[in-house]
């Protein structure tokens, strides 16, 4: 049976049966609706739109189910719209749509439900309660007592209905709730409902109470800053500095300094970004670290340089013997910028082995100009970052080396020396040698960049001094610098750079009384025999240091009251000796030859020693040789093949022994091509029997046909002949010209002979003549030789060819 009711539609509510709610109703259509139902029993079909914003539904725009409904009250408002109470009473379901009297009519078919009992419905009951009771604890909007009063309620249905009109949900859902008709089922659908709700309500309120915790911090800061700045206001107008904190220090500091004018705004603009930092915050300890490292600079501070050569001539005399050419470079470079004023000329590099005084002349030589001496030892320096700095960005980021030693220097223009340049690694993180270009190129420096200081700093006035042991270093770097060669020293210079500096020096350090430790010349003399084998007096200087200790302990323990130092008493104060004077062989000795070789640490002697072994004409090496090396005893050992004969050789030889060639000290990596003659002359000497002299040294190239090519290092070579006892030294007949440049004292020690072919190293060399076969025997040993014999060539003579 239908019936037919006014029709009130929803726009964007849904109304429950036993749901008393107010509506505003000012559609004509509804308004008359309205009017109608007044006019009757005041029963009015209640139905949601789908789309809340249709202003004039038809009966596809409704859903299909409502509820009837009373309207308690009726309010019309001036406005002409009407606002009202309704009670919803029962669902229904909507048949058919019509209109009548400027309204919508609905024809409806009731709804039956049917309200289950059991204990599966009490159950459901009341978890529905409970879940509700939490989610209205959540949900503030919710009046407290509402899940009291669906705690009364008895039918699953009407539990369903109430809870579903209070907890808030999107209108679609709340349809689908009014649409289900089975109430345990619409219990459980709430129920999910809420459970969702819940959690979203749970993230909400963490976040609240995050939000807030966060509030009251910065509130709190923002506060206890404030009355820090009035406490600090307070005290700074009672103290007698005026600002008397930090930040007016460091506003001190940028006004006092002679900053340049980059600088200065940029240290203004820190500070100001300082004052506006948390004091204790972690930005603000990088701002502060800024500004120290910007005003520590010595901006504008210069030391008097010192202009009067004679007296510069004097400091270098007075610290150091000898050198008299690196002096006199010296001081010419000083004399130059004396009258300039400038330091545009290059920068010098001392290249030399070790302990032979360069990072000393360095010190010295700052002495000497009245500069302030920093030095920067570049060995293992392997990243760009190191020398220019790191960005601010990087927490604990620093100034570079550069800038750093620039600091601790205290004055714009100290000597700033460079040590062991050639020490300069590389690898992925940049390449510190081209920043170091540019803090060398006089053109470029006053304009030097570190990453972390972000401005220029004027490096201009700063003298750079550098050091290194060889001169493997990159080709850029070499161009802008002026080489100065300090060679090794002759054991006469060591003698007196030990009287004149190295004893009065430890004597001091020590502790030691005049007359206390005296040196007989003898006495020295042994120790630097036996004690050292060096280019320069590094180890010199140990050993004097550890005699002066054990002096100095004999005097102490009542022992002894003075002691002085001889050949024979060497011993009891340096210890066992640890070299041989001369370490050539006690005889002459078949395939061991001594070579020369210039190293890093200055000349050494190199042992070479080769061997014949059973095999088919191959050639071996040991040694940890380099390539260059490892190629020219190829070249050697092809040179002595072809020329076999000449020397005596069976070329039958090749096919039955191999040559195993092998520089000892292995452990020692030996590198160039200057031992060609050494290796020439121990391969012949093994193949021949000849024995080589003990107390000739040689040292040249060797070209495939034999000829000596020159060699670097003359001085360095000589030296350590002469420290090694040998008599004779064989050199390359175009390294003659370089004898003017080495002290005469070793040009007289030393039997020099200059040679120009490998024929006459072996006239020098070997203990008796080589007796060259004669061609005809030589002819008829290739014939029968089976692998000469297989491959026949054109230009031995006789070859067959039938
Ligand atoms: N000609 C000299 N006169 C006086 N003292 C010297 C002389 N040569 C070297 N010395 C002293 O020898 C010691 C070692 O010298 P220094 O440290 O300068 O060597 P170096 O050339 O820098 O060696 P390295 O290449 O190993 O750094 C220093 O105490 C130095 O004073
Ligand atoms: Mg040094």
């Amino acid at each position: 049976m239908n019936q037919t009711f006014p029709v009130l539609p929803l726009r964007d509510i849904v109304v429950f049966p036993q749901m008393i709610v107010p509506l505003f109703v000012g559609r004509d259509k509804s308004v008359a609706a309205l009017e109608k139902a007044m006019a009757a029993d005041k029963a009015i079909f209640l139905v949601s739109q789908l789309d809340p914003a249709e202003d004039d539904p038809d009966r596809d725009a409704l859903y299909d189910l409502g509820v009837v409904a009373t309207v308690l009250q009726l309010l019309k408002l001036p406005d002409g719209t009407v606002r009202v109470l309704v009670e919803g009473q029962r669902r229904a379901s909507l048949a058919a749509l019509n209109t009548a009297d400027g309204h919508l009519v609905a024809e409806v078919d009731p709804v039956e439900i049917e309200e289950p009992e059991g204990a599966e419905a009490s159950a459901l009951m009341r978890s529905v309660v409970e879940q509700f009771e939490n989610y209205s604890k959540l949900n503030k909007k919710l009046p407290a007592e509402t899940a009291v009063q669906l705690g009364q309620i008895e039918t699953p249905s009407r539990l369903a209905d109430a809870v579903a009109a209070n907890v808030s949900i999107k209108v679609s859902d709340k349809q689908a709730l009014l649409a289900e008709l089975n109430p345990l089922r619409r219990l459980e659908m709430v129920f999910a409902f809420m459970e969702g709700e819940l959690g979203v309500l749970q993230v909400e309120k963490k976040i609240r109470s995050r939000v807030k915790r966060q509030m009251e911090k910065t509130q709190r800061e923002y506060y206890l800053n404030e009355q820090l700045k009035a406490i600090q206001r307070e005290l700074g107008t009672e103290g007698e500095e005026g600002e008397g904190d930090e930040l007016g220090e460091l506003n001190r500091r940028i006004a006092k300094t002679k900053l340049s004018k980059e600088a200065r705004a940029k240290a203004t603009s820190e500070l100001k970004k300082l004052k506006a930092m948390a004091p204790m915050s972690a930005e603000a300890t990088v701002s502060r670290n800024y500004l120290d490292v910007l005003l520590g600079l010595p901006w504008g501070k210069k030391s008097r340089v010192a202009k009067d050569i004679a007296r510069a001539q004097e400091i270098l005399d007075e610290d150091h013997y000898g050198l008299e050419k690196v002096k006199d470079r010296i001081v010419e470079y000083l004399a130059v910028q004396a009258r300039t004023n400038k330091l545009k000329g290059p920068i010098l590099c001392l290249v030399g082995p070790p302990g032979v005084g360069k990072t000393s002349l360095g010190r010295s030589i700052a002495r000497a100009t009245g500069r302030e001496f920093v030095r920067q030892s570049l060995g293992g320096v392997r990243d760009e970052a190191e020398i220019r700095g790191h960005r601010r960005t990087y927490i604990g980021s620093l100034p570079g080396k550069i800038i750093a030693n620039l600091r601790k220097a205290g004055t714009s223009n100290p000597l700033f020396l460079l040590d062991e340049i050639d020490k300069l690694g590389q690898d992925f993180r940049g390449d510190p040698a081209s920043a170091l270009l540019e803090v060398l190129d006089p053109e470029q420096n006053s304009r030097f960049q570190d990453h972390y200081l972000e401005i220029d700093y004027d490096l201009s006035d700063v003298m750079f001094v550098t050091t290194a042991n060889t001169m493997d270093m990159p080709q850029p770097l070499m161009d802008r610098m002026e080489i100065i060669r300090l060679e090794g020293y002759t054991e006469d210079e060591k003698v007196e750079i030990a009287r004149k500096h190295l004893i009065p020096k430890q004597i001091e350090s020590h502790g030691l009384k005049v007359g206390e430790l005296e040196y007989g010349e003898e006495g020295l003399r042994a120790l630097i025999r036996h004690y050292t084998r060096e280019a320069g007096v590094r180890t010199l200087e140990r050993e004097i240091a550890k005699v002066a200790r054990k002096v100095l302990r004999k005097i102490l323990e009542g022992k002894a009251e003075r002691a002085s130092l001889t050949p024979d008493n060497v011993a009891d104060y340096a210890g066992v000796r640890k070299y041989r004077h001369g370490i050539s062989e006690e005889e002459d000795q078949i395939g061991a030859v001594t070579g020369l070789a210039w190293t890093e640490v200055g000349g050494e002697l190199l042992t070479i020693e080769a061997v014949t072994v059973p095999g088919k004409g191959l050639i071996k090496t040991t040694g940890k040789l380099g390539d260059v090396m490892q190629e020219s005893i190829q070249a050697a050992f092809s040179f002595v093949r072809a020329r076999s004969p000449a020397y005596g050789v069976s070329p039958r030889l090749f096919s039955r022994k191999d040559i195993h060639v092998h520089l000892p000290e292995g452990a020692v990596p030996k590198d160039g091509p200057s031992a060609g003659t050494g290796m020439v002359t121990a391969i012949i000497s093994t193949l021949t029997g000849i024995p080589v002299r003990r107390n000739v040294a040689m040292t040249g190239e060797v070209t495939l046909r034999g000829r000596v090519l020159p060699i670097g290092g003359l001085k360095e070579k000589l030296l350590a002949a002469l420290r090694g006892g040998i008599d004779k030294v064989l050199i390359p007949a175009e390294n003659e010209k370089d004898l003017a440049e080495i002290p005469a004292t070793i040009r007289e020690s030393l039997e020099i002979i200059p040679v120009a072919h490998v024929d006459e190293v072996l006239v020098h060399a070997l203990a008796s003549p080589v007796v060259p076969m004669d061609w005809t025997e030589a002819d008829e040993l290739s014939l029968h030789t089976p692998e000469l014999a297989a491959a026949p060539d054109d230009n031995v003579p006789g070859s067959v060819r039938h």
